[in-house]
């Protein structure tokens, strides 16, 4: 309206413009800040998530610079939350922007996917409260700037962001964490400088309770050979010992890549298999291989990553590593990832 009623004035229509676009940053401020506090009052029905996120890349793709490429999956062979679609569009517009943001530089690639996971009383401990039962998992993938440690602690902060004044409200991922947790989900995320990052939400899936652990009446792969366990968290030390004992196995356990050097060296034939963690700050999962295949060159290793990068991966084939698996991993992957390593 009144941008355009001074058409004929360029200065004037530009200042005008510009409070335009400081009003609806406000106004954005307001919504998000309304949702965070819970008062939007969201209506929450079973929701088929695929048709739903479809329906937001196809609107993403229009927002977003074409130096971006959007890549979609949705192989969740069910994907129905208990969920306003409001409340999951918001959710994926802010990650999706985010990383977005993160590429708007140099290009890249934008992952978005839906997948199925059943987390298990044995899952890993990736996130300490989740309940045992069947959840949808939205990834977002970017391969942008990635965060520092310092900065990635923070994310979930209200108002805190990296972003200059006026450019970020820093309120995105505290609206994403809120929704998340009223949904009663979770929210991982794994990043790196330079490395892109990596966000995936756990939703519970409508209509299915909480259940016993099936694949435990199926019979998981076990067998009774010595493994060295190395993660630098403590909490995944334990899990992987205890999981990997309670499938037969002998566990050696440590979350100090050095000491896993020495505990090998002392003994490097008495170890059938060892699995390390990709993202350790003082050494990580591909230098501490690499030591370890140099002591003897045939041990059979698993490396643990985050991260899809398919480049490092081969790199790793080349330099001897036999498997890979994806954090968060089940106990039932890790078993059989064991076999395929040791039976290769
Ligand atoms: N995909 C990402 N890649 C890199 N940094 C990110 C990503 N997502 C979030 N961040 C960081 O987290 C901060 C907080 O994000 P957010 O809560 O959405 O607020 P805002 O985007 O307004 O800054 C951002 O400023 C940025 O530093
Ligand atoms: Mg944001």
């Amino acid at each position: 309206m009144a941008v355009d009623d001074v058409d004929d004035r360029p200065p004037v229509q530009n200042y005008l413009k510009n409070v335009l676009k400081a009003a609806m940053r406000g106004r954005d401020l307001v919504r998000q800040i309304l949702t965070f506090s819970s008062m939007a009052g969201y209506a929450r029905n079973s929701v088929a998530l695929s048709p739903l996120v479809t329906e937001t890349v196809r609107f993403l793709r229009a927002s977003i610079p074409v130096t971006i490429e959007i890549k979609l999956s949705t192989t969740a062979s069910s994907d129905t939350v208990l969920a306003d679609p409001t409340e999951i569009q918001q959710l994926l517009m802010n990650l999706a922007t985010n990383a977005s943001l993160a590429m708007e530089e140099k290009g890249g690639v934008l992952e978005i996917s839906l997948a199925d996971i059943d987390i298990t009383p044995d899952s890993p401990v990736f996130a300490e409260d989740v309940k045992p039962g069947e959840y949808v998992q939205v990834i977002v993938r970017d391969t942008g700037t990635g965060m520092a440690p310092n900065v990635m602690k923070r994310i979930f902060e209200p108002f805190f962001t990296t972003r200059g004044t006026g450019m970020g409200t820093g309120m995105g991922l505290s609206v994403v964490y809120g929704i998340v947790n009223d949904l009663q989900g979770t929210i991982t995320v794994e990043s790196e400088p330079g490395m892109g990052s990596t966000f995936r939400v756990f939703l519970p899936k409508a209509g299915t309770k909480p259940k016993k652990d099936q694949r435990l009446a199926q019979g998981v792969s076990t067998g009774t050979e010595s493994i060295l366990f190395v993660d630098d968290e403590e909490m995944i030390v334990a899990w992987g010992q205890g999981t990997l004992e309670r499938l037969g196995y002998r566990v050696t356990a440590t979350t100090d890549p050095a000491e896993a050097v020495k505990i090998f060296s002392s003994d490097p034939s008495g170890f059938d298999l060892v699995i390390t963690d990709q993202a350790m700050p003082a050494m990580s999962g591909m230098r501490l291989a690499k030591k370890l295949l140099k002591i003897r060159p045939d041990v059979p290793i698993i490396l643990c990553t985050g991260y899809s990068a398919t480049a490092s991966r081969e790199k790793a084939k080349e330099a001897g590593i036999k498997e890979f698996i994806m954090k968060p991993f089940t106990r039932h992957e890790l078993a059989q990832a064991i076999r395929c390593a040791i039976d290769a």
